[in-house]
C-alpha cells in the first residue's frame, strides 16, 4: 500500500521542498493542508496551487479564522493566558488547531503519516506531535527539517534541483510566525540579546513613541467572552480583529523577551499582540469586579498553569480539560463592560460596570451612605492576628 503523507503546509520554502522530498522518502503521495489562521500575506488559493505545482496529489486550504478565534483565542482570553506573565501564546494556540485539521485530512484522504516543517530546537514540533498523538495515536510523524538535518542552503538547493516554483531570492532574515492572536519574530540580529529591536520588525503595531491622539474603546463581555465593541455586536473573530486594529494603531502589545522553551534552551523573541493584550487587560479587570475573592485568587494559579500547559504542547490533555472546566465555572458572572483608553503603547482600564458586580458602593464608600459596620472589624482583626501573636510570644519566651 502506498503511504499517504498529510503535510502541514505554509506555502514557504521548507514545506514546499518537503513535498517532493517526502514523496521520495516514503515512496508515497503527499496531501498538503494549509490553514488561514489570520496570518494575512499570500492569497490562500495561490498557496493551494503552489502545493499542487510542487507535486502534492491533494491540496486543501481551510479558512479557520472563526474557529481559531472562538475555540483557541477566546479560551486563552478566559484564562488571561500569558506565558511567563507576558507572552500571549500566539504560536502555541494555532498548533492544536492545525493538528485538528491534519488529523481530519488524514482520516478523509487515508493518510498514514503526518509531516510538519519544524526544526528539532523549538516548541512547535512538540505541540504538533503531542497533539497528533493525543487525537490519532496510530499516525506516524516525519519532520524532514529535523529528521534529515536540513539547512537553508540545502532546502534552496533541493528547490532548484527539483525546479520548484518558489522564489528563494528574497527571504526574510527572521523567523516569523503570525496569526490573528499576534506575531512572533526571532533569529537574525535578535539572537544577540543585547541588540535592540528595530522598527522594521513590527507589522501589527505602530510605533508607540510617535505622537497621536488617544483612542477610547468599550468592550462588552458575556460570561468571559467579548460580544460587543463600542456597543456593536461582534463575533469572536471580529472582536480580536477590531482590537488588533485599534490597539495596534496605538502601539500596544509589543514585547521583547527571553523565554524558557520546553526543549530547555532560553530564546529571545519579539512579539506584538495588540488585540490580545488589550482584551486580556479588559477581561482581567472585569474578573476583578465580578469574581469572588477566593475564586479569583485561586484562578490566578490556574491561569498560569493553563498557559504553561498550552505553551508546553498539552492542549489535548486531561489536566488542560480539567482546568477548562474550572475556568468555565468561574466565568458565569464575568458579564459587563470595560472601558479602555488606548494610548502610547498601553491599554489602560478607565471604567467598568456590570449587573453581576460584587463591588458595592455602600460597602466601599467613605462618604454618607456607608453600609459597612466598622464595629465588626475590631474583633475580626484581633482573631485574624491571633496565630501570629501567639507564635511571636512563644518565640520570645524560648529566645
Ligand atoms: N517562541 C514562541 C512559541 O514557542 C514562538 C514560536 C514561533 N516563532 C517564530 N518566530 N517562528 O510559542
Amino acid at each position: 500500500m502506498t503511504e499517504r503523507v498529510v503535510l502541514a503546509y505554509s506555502g514557504g520554502l521548507d514545506t514546499s521542498v518537503a513535498i517532493p522530498y517526502l514523496a521520495e522518502q516514503v515512496g508515497g503521495e503527499v496531501i498538503a493542508v494549509a490553514l488561514d489562521v489570520g496570518q494575512g500575506g499570500e492569497d490562500m488559493e495561490v498557496i493551494r496551487q503552489r502545493a499542487l505545482d510542487c507535486g502534492a496529489v491533494e491540496s486543501v486550504v481551510v479558512d479557520a479564522k472563526d474557529e481559531f478565534a472562538a475555540d483557541f483565542c477566546l479560551p486563552a482570553l478566559r484564562a488571561n493566558a500569558l506565558y511567563m506573565d507576558r507572552y500571549p501564546l500566539v504560536s502555541a494556540l494555532s498548533r492544536p488547531l492545525i493538528v485538528r485539521h491534519l488529523v481530519e485530512a488524514a482520516q478523509r484522504y487515508g493518510g498514514t503519516v503526518v509531516s510538519h516543517g519544524c526544526t528539532g530546537k523549538g516548541n512547535d514540533q512538540v505541540r504538533f506531535e503531542v497533539g497528533i498523538g493525543a487525537l490519532a495515536p496510530g499516525l506516524k510523524v516525519i519532520a524532514p527539517a529535523r529528521d534529515f538535518a536540513w539547512t537553508r542552503d540545502k532546502a534552496i538547493a533541493l528547490a532548484e534541483e527539483k525546479g520548484l516554483p518558489i522564489d528563494v531570492s528574497h527571504r526574510s532574515p527572521y523567523s516569523i510566525d503570525q496569526n490573528l492572536w499576534g506575531r512572533a519574530v526571532e533569529t537574525g540580529f535578535l539572537e544577540d540579546i543585547w541588540n535592540s529591536p528595530i522598527e522594521e520588525l513590527y507589522s501589527y503595531t505602530a510605533n508607540p513613541a510617535e505622537p497621536r491622539d488617544a483612542d477610547e474603546v468599550t468592550i462588552t463581555f458575556d460570561q468571559g467572552d467579548p460580544v460587543a465593541v463600542d456597543g456593536e455586536t461582534v463575533t469572536p473573530l471580529e472582536a480580536v480583529a477590531e482590537l488588533n486594529r485599534r490597539a495596534g494603531a496605538q502601539g500596544i502589545g509589543r514585547l521583547d523577551m527571553v523565554e524558557d522553551r520546553l526543549v530547555g534552551i532560553k530564546s529571545r523573541e519579539v512579539y506584538e499582540a495588540p488585540g490580545a493584550i488589550a482584551l486580556i487587560a479588559a477581561h482581567q479587570e472585569l474578573e476583578n469586579v465580578t469574581v469572588e475573592r477566593d475564586v479569583a485568587r485561586f484562578k490566578r494559579s490556574v491561569d498560569q498553569r493553563w498557559g504553561e500547559l498550552v505553551y508546553d504542547g498539552l492542549w489535548f490533555s486531561p489536566l488542560k480539560d480539567a482546568l477548562d472546566a474550572f475556568i468555565a465555572d468561574t466565568q458565569k458572572y464575568v458579564t459587563g463592560e470595560v472601558r479602555l483608553t488606548l494610548h502610547g503603547g498601553r491599554a489602560v482600564v478607565t471604567g467598568r460596570r456590570s449587573e453581576a458586580s460584587l463591588y458595592d458602593f455602600g460597602m466601599a464608600t467613605y462618604d454618607t451612605g456607608d453600609t459597612f459596620d466598622q464595629s465588626l472589624a475590631k474583633g475580626f482583626v484581633q482573631l485574624w492576628g491571633l496565630p501570629s501573636r501567639m507564635a511571636s510570644a512563644r518565640n520570645k519566651r524560648l529566645g
